[in-house]
């Protein structure tokens, strides 16, 4: 079946789901090309910024898969798939029903890390999604005296060093998923919540400071990735449940 034939598959989501797609970034140059025919000018003149041949063609695969994975959604054309941007820069959709006034918008979030991408959707519900490669990371506790609060921190130190790499990145991925599904981006107070972090411990949005009930507004989740990644999901509301898909072209 070729990828264009793929497009027009519709997609089943119901209300209490959220469908969290694990995406390959590096699929074959002929692959990358057919992808490219359904991206925006926009995107194109993005995509032909990008200095490194590698980082433009994982740009271009996300942002196409994302248009074919939200075509199925609405039923649309993949190339239709038309995006606004909120005040920090998270991406919306221009026309977020199948058919204008229809019930809940159709809502997504994207986040890409090395080879893979995530892409959450639901309908209705603010939601964040983040993905981080684990690495090695100079002068990690600086990072984490940057951006996490105290009592991660201080979990972080009941680690020992063979955990505490793949804590700091579960800690990361929930901190970012949080702020991606408010829409905050960078501008919001990194200190100013605590996630879990510890081994074991299910993904929970701890503490909010400023505003204590912010904290139960929103579901966590931990998000299957593979080896060698973490992956955090952030939903507005608790009645929802995670469903993984792997897309394949
Ligand atoms: C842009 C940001 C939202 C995420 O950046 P990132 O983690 O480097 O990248 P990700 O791959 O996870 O997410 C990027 C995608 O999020 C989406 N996005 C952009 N701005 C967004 C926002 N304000 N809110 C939610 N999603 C946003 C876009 O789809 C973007 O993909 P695109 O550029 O291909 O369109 C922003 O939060 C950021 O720069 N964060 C890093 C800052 C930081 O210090 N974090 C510390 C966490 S402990």
């Amino acid at each position: 079946m070729s990828s264009g034939a793929r497009n027009a598959e519709p997609q089943a989501l119901p209300a209490d789901e959220v469908h969290v797609w694990r995406v390959e970034l590096e699929p074959s140059a002929d692959e990358v090309a057919e992808l490219a025919r359904t991206l925006a000018e926009e995107e194109r003149e993005r995509a032909a910024r990008f200095h490194f041949a590698r980082d433009r063609r994982r740009y271009v695969v996300a942002r196409a898969t994302l248009r074919r994975i939200l075509a199925g959604y609405l039923d649309a054309d993949p190339s239709e798939v038309a995006f606004t941007y909120a005040a920090a820069g998270k991406p919306e959709l221009a026309r977020p029903s199948a058919a204008p006034g229809a019930g809940p918008a159709l809502r997504f979030n994207v986040s890409h890390a090395h080879e893979r991408a995530l892409v959450a959707v639901n309908w209705g519900r603010r939601i964040g999604v983040d993905i981080e490669w684990i690495r090695s990371i100079e002068d990690r506790e600086g990072v984490a005296r940057r951006f996490f609060s105290e009592g991660e921190r201080f979990d972080l130190e009941t680690l020992g060093e063979a955990e505490r790499g793949v804590a700091f990145f579960t800690c990361w991925t929930r901190k970012e998923a949080y702020l991606k599904a408010t829409g905050a981006g960078v501008t919001a107070a990194l200190d100013g919540f605590r996630v879990s972090l510890l081994p074991g411990e299910p993904a929970r949005l701890l503490e909010t400071r400023d505003d204590p009930d912010e904290r139960d507004r929103w579901t966590l989740a931990e998000v299957p990735c593979g080896e060698g990644y973490v992956g955090a999901l952030a939903v507005e509301g608790r009645d929802w449940r995670l469903v993984p898909r792997t897309w394949t072209l």
